[in-house]
């Protein structure tokens, strides 16, 4: 049986996210030398791109409960978590989840006292440059952020939301985020608003539109968060024929916005299944002239509740998903992703009959990275075996230079380690501003692709002179 991997999406950005610590599962477990049935011969097929994934894949969400309370939005000045956010750029920062739909703009709403004194630390500054709130006021802040996230895990279990309010300065300090991290922000609004006959009430979206407009924020714009729960969450059903005509009337208010061409995304439906395909369908009739992309969600696993176990299950991996609240832990994988992985597709497959723990991705290598040159190849793999797998290019490859980029947690805690391992060396941030280089071990030409037991591995074949890469 000859598996192909062949969906273009190989399954990859949240779920590099996902599998960041995943590496051998006792540090004690060695690689033994190379056995027979540990030998996988690979099969490439490089003669045209079968896919071409956008430079921004592989991007990320900030859940819209931070603005809950917009106090904590403050963190979002810290120097540090802009480093790591620029590592990833380009990329799409989304704002949204179930609270897009109980978020209202309030344009006279004071800000607080926190936000105050984070503009007040900007003031004559590069606002990109400056840092962030004064130590003690971010002091208390994490002190009390333990509060907040058990308040706000108990409103989404106990599925009761209520409706809170935004300032201008929680919408600047956002896009401030995104705009020094070179993120294209992507701004989800409040669906839920309706008129007595259930058509979306655009006034409070109008209101934002109007302040984004005077600061000339170049936003990207969605309209409500998993539409086909709003029965669950608020009691409304919406049918997507009435979604539709929703997403018309905001493409006429984004003609009126100064940034021309603004993009709309929609309608962010769940999982695609059953009476929500449904609605998607209905929604894409009436409305999928004025949308610029489809968008709907999909979970690999309830992070919350996911045990080591699901990770390292291969059914768990044939689904398709965006659950990213462990964006900055998984980060290290997610950067060697965006460094190392260019954006046209090719495949690769597995010579044997079971493959379905060994997970094989092919593409150009990304030719930003100063070391390596057009027709290169980035191989990446993972291995949920509980041995070490040897890859073996094919034939005509056999002979070239390879560099390994390696990733195993760190540590004593094996696959549940917070911290992980390239090639050997802990990845950590040189400071607040700077983040590790990423060394890449050479491999003797000819040498096999050890793949230790539940490793993730980036192996770029150089010079490999692929006329679909150049
Ligand atoms: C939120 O506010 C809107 C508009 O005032 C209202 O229709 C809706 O019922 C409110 N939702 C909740 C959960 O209070
Ligand atoms: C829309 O919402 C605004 C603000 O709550 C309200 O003043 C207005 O009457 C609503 N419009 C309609 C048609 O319901
Ligand atoms: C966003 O950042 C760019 C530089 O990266 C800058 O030129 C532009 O003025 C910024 N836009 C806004 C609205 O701040
Ligand atoms: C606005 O951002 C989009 C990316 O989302 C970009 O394609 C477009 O060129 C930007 N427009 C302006 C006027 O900067
Ligand atoms: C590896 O997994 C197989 C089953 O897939 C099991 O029989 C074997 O004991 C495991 N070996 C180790 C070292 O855990």
């Amino acid at each position: 049986m000859l598996l192909r991997w062949t969906r273009g999406l190989p399954l990859s950005p949240p779920l590099l996210l996902l599998l960041g610590p995943l590496g051998p599962f006792s540090p004690g477990a060695r690689a033994g030398p190379a056995q027979a049935e540990d030998a996988v011969e690979l099969d490439f097929s490089t003669e045209r791109p079968v896919h071409l994934v956008s430079p921004a894949f592989l991007s990320f969400t900030i859940d819209a409960n931070l603005a809950t309370d917009p106090r904590f939005l403050t963190f979002l000045g810290s120097p540090k978590l802009r480093t790591l956010a620029r590592g990833l750029s380009p990329a799409y920062l989304r704002f949204g989840g179930t609270k897009t739909d109980f978020l209202i703009f309030d344009p006279k709403k004071e800000s607080t006292f926190e936000e105050r004194s984070y503009w007040q630390s900007q003031v004559n500054q590069d606002i990109c440059k400056s840092g962030s709130i004064p130590s003690d006021v971010e002091k208390r802040l994490q002190l009390e952020w333990p509060f907040q996230e058990q308040l706000l895990l108990r409103s989404q279990y106990q599925k009761k939301f209520k409706n809170s309010t935004y300032s201008r300065s929680s919408v600047d300090m956002l896009y401030t985020f995104a705009n020094c991290s070179g993120l294209d922000l992507i701004f989800g609004l409040n669906a839920l608003l309706r008129t007595a006959d259930l058509r979306w009430n655009s006034s409070n979206a109008q209101l934002l539109l109007d302040y984004c407009s005077s600061r000339s924020y170049n936003i990207s714009w969605e309209l409500g968060n998993e539409p086909n729960s709003f029965r669950k969450k608020a009691g409304i059903f919406i049918d997507g024929l009435q979604l539709g005509e929703d997403f018309i009337e905001l493409r006429k208010l984004l003609g009126k916005f100064t940034v021309k061409n603004a993009k709309l995304y929609g309608p962010d439906v769940g999982q695609p299944r059953g009476k929500t395909v449904k609605m998607l369908k209905s929604f894409l009739k009436a409305g999928g002239g004025v949308i610029d992309s489809v968008t709907w969600h999909h979970y690999y696993l309830n992070g919350r509740i996911a045990t080591k176990e699901d990770f390292l299950n291969p059914d768990v991996l044939d689904t398709f998903s965006s659950s990213v609240q462990k964006v900055f832990q998984d980060y290290w994988l997610s950067l060697l992703f965006k460094k190392l992985v260019g954006t046209k597709v090719l495949v690769a497959n597995v010579k044997s009959p079971e493959t379905s723990k060994l997970r094989v991705y092919l593409h150009c290598t990304n030719i930003n990275h100063p070391r390596y040159k057009e027709g290169d190849l980035t191989l990446y793999a993972l291995n949920l075996y509980n041995v070490t797998k040897n890859l073996q290019l094919p034939y005509h490859l056999f002979g070239k230079r390879v560099d390994k980029y390696l990733i195993k947690p760190s540590g004593p805690d094996g696959l549940l380690s917070k911290s992980v391992q390239l090639n050997g060396e802990t990845l950590k941030m040189v400071d607040d501003q700077t983040l590790p280089t990423l060394t890449e071990k050479p491999l003797r030409p000819g040498s096999s692709l050890g793949l230790p037991a539940f490793s993730y591995g980036f192996f770029v074949i150089r010079n490999a002179k692929v006329a679909a890469c150049i």
